[in-house]
């Protein structure tokens, strides 16, 4: 008998345990369904976009502001907003020229800054502008938290996020709290800024947000006396990434001095140098993401 009743006590012994792990497993669907936050749109808003890099440095937050110029310019019946996720070191109210508090509507949500027709919200304008931000993560989620739930945009076709760099809690948790309609990767051509560009489109992808695409920065030199071009890191290396990745090339921005400058003034080349070179190059980065939004919402 014994030859016989072991293998059913076994083949019992399985199916308890199966049955014990598919209830295990169930229970612990319904406990991450509970635990992870769960997506809700920001009031008003129609369409996310978040402009991020793996590295620091590269031109997110020049991007963003002249991408966000771009989308109203390429399209004045379109309204677009700013929304600064750099908590540490926001950088659009300079980039835009804002200074104040936000003041508060009736049902107590915070009213953005607006210059150049873009509403903009940022940490710095809650907090001192030359003391230092030390927060601990719990600090840095709630006050993501807060500029996502709590200010009034009104109504907006496009919210541009200036995502502070890397692939973090921050990105996450945006990319978690929010639907984003998709990500603009912002990468320099030089190696190690590709690589993590890499590292971030990957990470977009793994949270389900649709990667629009690449944009190359300060890829080419123009000299602003004799206007010789000079590949200071290699000519082609975000379009020879886009391809391995898979994902589009948005465009080229050259590195020049006006666009420095002008970010520098607070006045972001778009508008303050509207027929210059660097500004188209900026408009035909917004109409490769309205383009890239169209495909990836069909
Ligand atoms: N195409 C460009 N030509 C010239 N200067 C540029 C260009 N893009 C960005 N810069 C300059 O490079 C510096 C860094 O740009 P920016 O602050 O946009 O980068 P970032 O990626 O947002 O940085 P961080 O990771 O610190 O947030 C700024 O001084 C900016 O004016
Ligand atoms: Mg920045």
């Amino acid at each position: 008998m014994l030859p016989f009743s072991a293998p059913k006590k076994q083949s019992l012994l399985i199916q308890h345990e199966s049955m014990d792990s598919k209830a295990l497993q169930e229970r612990q669907k319904q406990h991450m369904a509970k635990g992870l936050p769960k997506q809700k749109p920001i009031t008003g808003v129609k369409q996310v976009i978040v402009v991020a890099s793996g590295k620091g440095g590269v031109g997110k937050s020049t991007t963003a502001v002249n991408l966000a110029l771009g989308l109203m310019i390429n399209n004045p019946s379109k309204s677009v907003g700013l929304l600064d996720a750099d908590v540490y070191g926001p950088s659009i109210p300079k980039l835009m020229n804002l200074k104040g508090n936000p003041e508060l509507s009736d049902n107590n949500l915070m009213i953005p800054l607006t210059n150049y027709g873009i509403p903009c919200m940022s940490m710095g304008f809650l907090v001192d502008d030359v003391a230092p931000i030390v927060w601990r993560g719990l600090m840095v989620m709630s006050a993501i938290e807060k500029l996502l739930r709590q200010v009034d945009w009104g109504s907006l076709d496009y919210l541009v996020v200036d995502m502070p760099p890397g692939t973090g809690d921050v990105q996450l948790s945006i990319s978690q709290n929010i639907p984003v309609a998709g990500a603009v990767i912002v990468s320099t051509p030089q190696d190690i800024a590709l690589l993590d560009a890499r590292r971030g489109a990957e990470m977009f992808k793994k949270v389900h947000v649709p990667v629009l695409g690449l944009v190359q920065n300060m890829s080419v030199f123009q000299c602003p006396n004799c206007n010789h071009q000079t590949h200071i890191f290699g000519s082609d290396g975000a379009r020879q990434l886009a391809d391995t990745l898979g994902v589009q090339f948005l465009g080229d921005v050259p590195l020049h001095l006006n666009i420095r400058e002008m970010s520098d003034r607070g006045k972001p080349v778009v508008v303050s140098s509207p027929d210059s070179p660097e500004a188209e190059a900026y408009r035909k980065v917004a109409s490769a993401v309205v383009r890239r939004l169209e495909e990836v919402n069909t």
